[in-house]
């Protein structure tokens, strides 16, 4: 496989929609799968949503949109991914549902396919190792918002081939996206760094050192952050956030790591951030509030 066209993506959560769309928007043809009619069309509403603003914006014209709209189809049936050059897997962080994944796609897949996986933090070789194509396996992990951020961290397991980065790598560029190499060990770059970040931010509201706000005002004005890492938390998912201190903590073998009690706590009352309307903010609202 030299160059990628056609291109399947599973999950159709905050990820997967937005790897959808900027396949979409290059051209690509995109079949996009999850468990459920109602989470796709719940993911190509995102979409809808996403690309109605850029048209508002003066950003993409209307046929633009609609021709971008009509190169997604949605889909529960993985015999839809028989010509998909390239299958991108974002759904839940969770190996065992990686895993279901992978095994119910690859006898659908064509043999010169290419399976990318989204995940955040779990390790790319163990993951190729449950496919029968290790060495056309890599880690392909596109930020949040995946239209807006400009960075794809590649993930080479073990037996990812040259060939495998290279078109990856080369298809990220076509993207608009940049690329920048990580190894296969536990969260990778990115996570591995932003991570223990906001996991001890939380245990700093946790040990009462400062309010939610407090919080995300000092990092915000004091370390010249974006955003503040509990605001942060809340856009990843604090379920996404707990699963790869998990990783961390276990494949790593280091207490620096362990996950705060309350970012366990937030995760076990279903406050899980943005997409669930409550975590270390209240969405209910115009504006934000905080829940501590
Ligand atoms: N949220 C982030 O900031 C971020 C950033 C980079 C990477 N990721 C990674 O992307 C992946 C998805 O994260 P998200 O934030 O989009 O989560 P999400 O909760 O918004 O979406 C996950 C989707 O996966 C679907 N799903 C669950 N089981 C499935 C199955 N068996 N088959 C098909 N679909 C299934 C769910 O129905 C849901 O629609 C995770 O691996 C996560 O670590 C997340």
């Amino acid at each position: 496989m030299d160059m990628i066209d056609k291109i399947g993506v599973i999950g159709a959560g905050q990820m997967g929609s937005g790897i959808a769309q900027v396949g979409a928007a290059h051209g690509h043809d995109v079949v996009f799968l999850d468990i459920s009619q109602e989470r796709v069309d719940a993911g190509i509403a995102m979409i809808s949503t996403q690309t109605e603003k850029l048209v508002s914006k003066g950003r993409m014209t209307a046929d633009e949109r609609d021709a971008l709209l009509g190169r997604i189809k949605g889909t529960v049936d993985y015999a839809d991914f028989a010509d998909s050059d390239l299958v991108i897997e974002a759904a839940t962080e969770n190996e065992e549902i990686k895993r279901t994944i992978f095994k119910t796609l690859v006898p659908h897949l064509k043999p010169d396919a290419i399976i990318a996986t989204n995940t955040s933090s779990i390790s790319i070789t163990r993951l190729a190792a449950t496919t029968d194509r290790p060495e056309q396996f890599i880690g392909m992990h596109f930020m949040n918002p995946v239209p807006v951020m400009k960075l794809v961290e590649i993930i080479r397991g073990i037996a990812t081939s040259d060939a495998t980065y290279q078109v990856i790598n080369r298809l990220s560029g076509d993207l608009g996206k940049t690329t920048a190499v990580a190894e296969d060990f536990p969260a990778f770059i990115v996570n591995r760094i932003l991570l223990p970040m906001i996991n001890e931010a939380v245990y700093t509201l946790y040990e009462g050192v400062g309010s939610v706000e407090g919080i995300d005002t000092a990092m915000k004005l004091g370390a010249n952050h974006p955003m503040g890492p509990l605001e942060l938390a809340d856009f990843i998912g604090l379920d996404t956030c707990l699963s790869i201190m998990n990783v961390l903590y276990d494949g790593l073998a280091d207490s620096k790591y362990r996950p705060c009690p309350l970012l366990v706590k937030y995760v076990e009352a279903g406050w899980l951030g943005r997409k669930a309307g409550r975590g270390f903010y209240d969405y209910s609202g115009d504006t934000p509030v905080p829940t501590r």
